[in-house]
C-alpha cells in the first residue's frame, strides 16, 4: 500500500448539474445546461440532467456513502440558479438551505466540504445578455459569490472560484460542444476567459472578507504536453497547445501577464484588457487545483485555429473517453507547474477514468481497470510529493457515475455505480480501494 503523509486529504468530486436533477424545484431557475441539453442532437445519447443521480433528494444517502468510503473531503459545486434563479437579485432561501443542510451533514460525518462556486451552469438569463462574453458578468458573479460565501462561510473554508475555465470558454463559446453551444472561435473563448479570470481575481478578496480562515483558489484543467516528434513544426504546435491550455491561465494567475507568444499568435482575437485587470487577476492564491486526465501528444495540424494542431494517440491503454492512460503525465504536470509557478499549495481536484462497468450476478462491480488506473496515478502523486510538490490532497472524479456533459450517461467515471433506472448505488471495487487508501 502506498503511504501518504498524515493530514493528506482524500476526497471525491462531483458537480451540481451532473448529479442533482430537480432542475425547477424550490424556485430554481434554468441554467445554460438545462437549456442546452434539451436541444435535439447535442447530447450523444439524447439524455439530459433533469434527474441525473437525483442527488437533490438522495443526498443523505450519498453522504452516508462518502462515509463508507472513509473520505476526508467532498468537492461539489453550487448551482447558481438555485441561489439566484435569474442570475441577479436576492438569494432564494430554499436554494441556500439545500446546500446548508448538505454542509451540516458533511461536517457531522467528519467530511470537509470543498465548494466550487462555478462548474459551468450559468443562469440562462445571464447568457441571454451575452453570458461570459459580456464584461458586466464580473459584477453579477461577484454578487452571487458574496451571497453564497456569506451564507456558508461560517462552515465552509475551502472555496474554488471556477472549475476549468479553458473547458467552458473554449468548448462553450468557441467550439459549441458544450453549453451555451456557440461557435465563435478563439475570439469568443478568449473574451469569455478574460471575464472569468477577472471575476476570479476580483472575488478572491471578497471570499476572504466573508470567510474567516478561508482557503481560496481556482481549479484548472492542465495537460502535460509533448510534441509528437522532434520535427520543429510539431515542437512549435506542442508549444502553442501548451500556451492555449496551460500558460494562458497560469501566466496571468501567477505572473500577472498573458504569454507574449500567444498574444502574438491570437492577434486581433486577443481579449480587451483594461488597465488594472491583470493586477486583479493575479491576486494571491491559497491553492491551485489541478484536474488531470491525460497528457497531450501534439503534432502540427489544422485543428483549433490558430493553434493549428493535431492530437496524436500513441500506442497504449485508453479509457472509454478515448483518453490515453498516462500516469507519468500527472507527475510531469504537478512537478512542472510547481517548479515554474510556485503555488503555495496544490490539490489534484479531479482525476479518474471512464470504463465500461458491469454489475456481476453477485451484485458487485469489479472495475479492476479503474482501481489500477487510480493506483498508478496515486503513485505518481506520491512521487511528486517526495520531490517537493506542495500537494495537499487528491480528489477522485467522480464520487458516483453521473451525467457526463455532452456524452450523457454512457460514460461512467464513478467509484460508486449508479443504476439510473432505480437510483440504486453500488460501491465499485475502485471505491473499496479508495476507502482503504483514505483509511490508511
Ligand atoms: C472534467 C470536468 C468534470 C468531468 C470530467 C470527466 O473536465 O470538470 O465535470 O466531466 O471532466
Amino acid at each position: 500500500m502506498l503511504s501518504f503523509p498524515k493530514g493528506f486529504v482524500w476526497g471525491a468530486a462531483t458537480a451540481a448539474y451532473q448529479i442533482e436533477g430537480a432542475p425547477a424545484e424550490d424556485g430554481k431557475g434554468p441554467s445554460i445546461w438545462d437549456t442546452f441539453t434539451h436541444r435535439p442532437g447535442v447530447i450523444a445519447d439524447g439524455t439530459n440532467g433533469d434527474v441525473a443521480c437525483d442527488h437533490y433528494h438522495r443526498w443523505p444517502e450519498d453522504v452516508a456513502l462518502m462515509r463508507a468510503l472513509n473520505l476526508d473531503a467532498y468537492r461539489f459545486s453550487i448551482a447558481w440558479t438555485r441561489i439566484q434563479p435569474n442570475g441577479r437579485g436576492p438569494a432564494n432561501p430554499a436554494g441556500l438551505d439545500f446546500y446548508s443542510r448538505l454542509v451540516d451533514a458533511l461536517l457531522e460525518a467528519g467530511i470537509t466540504p470543498y465548494v466550487t462556486l462555478y462548474h459551468w451552469d450559468l443562469p440562462q438569463a445571464l447568457e441571454d445578455e451575452g453570458g461570459w462574453l459580456r464584461r458586466g458578468i464580473v459584477d453579477d458573479y461577484q454578487v452571487y459569490a458574496d451571497l453564497v460565501t456569506r451564507a456558508l462561510g461560517d462552515r465552509v473554508k475551502h472555496w474554488a472560484t471556477f472549475n476549468e475555465p479553458w473547458v467552458f470558454t473554449w468548448s462553450g463559446y468557441a467550439l459549441g460542444e458544450d453549453a451555451p453551444g456557440l461557435k465563435l472561435g478563439a475570439r469568443g473563448a478568449l473574451a469569455a476567459t478574460h471575464h472569468a479570470l477577472l471575476a476570479h481575481g476580483i472575488t478572491l478578496p471578497l471570499i476572504r472578507a466573508n470567510v474567516s480562515d478561508a482557503v481560496a483558489g481556482i481549479v484548472l484543467d492542465l495537460n502535460h504536453v509533448e510534441p509528437a516528434s522532434d520535427h520543429p513544426e510539431d515542437v512549435a504546435a506542442a508549444r502553442r497547445w501548451d500556451g492555449c491550455q496551460n500558460r494562458w491561465y497560469l501566466d496571468p494567475l501567477f505572473k500577472c501577464h498573458y504569454p507574449e507568444d500567444m498574444l502574438k499568435l491570437y492577434g486581433s482575437a486577443a481579449p480587451d484588457v483594461l488597465p488594472g485587470d491583470l493586477d486583479q487577476i493575479c491576486a494571491p492564491l491559497d491553492f491551485l487545483g489541478v484536474n488531470f486526465y491525460r497528457r497531450s501528444v501534439v503534432a502540427a495540424g489544422t485543428d483549433l485555429p490558430p493553434i493549428d494542431m493535431q492530437r496524436h494517440s500513441p500506442a497504449g491503454e485508453y479509457t472509454e473517453m478515448g483518453w490515453e492512460v498516462s500516469p507519468n503525465g500527472l507527475y510531469d504536470i504537478l512537478k512542472g507547474v510547481s517548479d515554474s509557478y510556485h503555488p503555495q499549495a496544490m490539490y489534484v481536484t479531479e482525476n479518474g477514468a471512464a470504463f465500461a462497468d458491469v454489475v456481476t450476478p453477485d451484485g458487485a462491480v469489479h472495475d479492476e481497470r479503474r482501481a489500477h488506473y487510480l493506483r498508478k496515478h496515486f503513485a505518481q502523486a506520491r512521487q511528486a510529493l517526495s520531490d517537493g510538490v506542495p500537494l495537499k490532497g487528491y480528489f477522485v472524479w467522480s464520487l458516483l457515475d453521473n451525467f457526463e456533459w455532452a456524452c450523457g450517461f454512457e460514460k461512467r467515471f464513478g467509484v460508486i455505480y449508479t443504476d439510473y433506472a432505480t437510483q440504486r448505488r453500488i460501491i465499485k471495487d475502485s471505491g473499496h480501494y479508495l476507502a482503504q487508501m483514505a483509511a490508511s
